[in-house]
């Protein structure tokens, strides 16, 4: 079986995708559509997981249970909190931790009860591959500037959007590279299974006072773009 899922957590990316897929069928499980079809030639399974740690692990589930699918990728953005993160720029987490896991006294803090855990390791080739398509990518849409960035991406049911708690978790998790909502439940997830997976992040904002305003303004005019390029590139490759 080789069925490749794709998540999206926002709808600007899911059209994209979706204008991409020659014959794409919709599937409706718990109240979501999963697009089966094809896209560069592999077939693969779409769908918008919607926003948040529970959204994003009901819908991985979905996928590894019903669709039985091979490997995810999950995609969409997330806000830069180590310094030279900037908009624009992707990460490729090689790790993931909820950063809003917190059992204390019983278990440390960030550790998944029962886990003996709090970080989960993404797949290595995947991971790689898709590093090298982003990179290609920012070159093909002329952004010279932009890097690609490999490390720990921590994820939690909070946007980001105080300076004073980029600061905070920024001193309690100092490498961490980038916020998001979703892909550490994934990882747990996909952990349960021994399924392969991978997540790629374009930066929208900065987790900080402007994170609101850059994050709107990236997400109707780069994201999605930058999504269809590099999942198209990874499929190729
Ligand atoms: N995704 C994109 N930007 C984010 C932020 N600032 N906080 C959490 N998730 C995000």
């Amino acid at each position: 079986m080789t069925l490749i899922a794709i998540v999206g957590a926002m709808h600007e990316e899911l059209r994209a995708l979706l204008e991409a897929m020659p014959d794409e069928r919709p599937v409706l499980r718990a109240g979501r559509e999963f697009w089966v079809g094809h896209l560069a030639g592999h077939e693969v399974v779409v769908v918008l997981s919607r926003i948040g740690k529970v959204a994003a692990a009901t819908t991985a589930t979905l996928l590894l249970s019903e669709f039985e699918v091979s490997r995810i990728v999950f995609t969409g953005t997330a806000g830069g909190l180590a310094p030279g993160v900037n908009v624009g720029d992707i990460v490729v987490a090689d790790t993931l931790l909820q950063h809003d896991m917190d059992a204390s006294p019983l278990f440390p803090r960030h550790e998944v009860p029962l886990y003996g855990r709090d970080r989960f390791e993404t797949d290595a080739a995947m991971s790689h591959h898709l590093a090298d398509a982003s990179r290609a990518v920012l070159n093909d849409f002329g952004a010279t500037q932009a890097q690609v960035h490999r490390g720990l991406v921590v994820s939690g049911d909070r946007f980001v959007s105080e300076r004073a708690e980029n600061d905070a978790l920024c001193a309690r998790l100092p490498d961490a590279l980038a916020v998001e909502m979703e892909g550490a439940a994934l990882a747990q997830v996909c952990h349960d299974f021994g399924v392969p997976f991978a997540v790629v992040r374009t930066v929208s904002d900065r987790a900080d006072d402007s994170a609101h305003v850059d994050f709107n303004r990236f997400v109707a005019e780069v994201a999605s773009r930058y999504t269809l390029a590099i999942v198209t590139r990874w499929l190729t490759s």
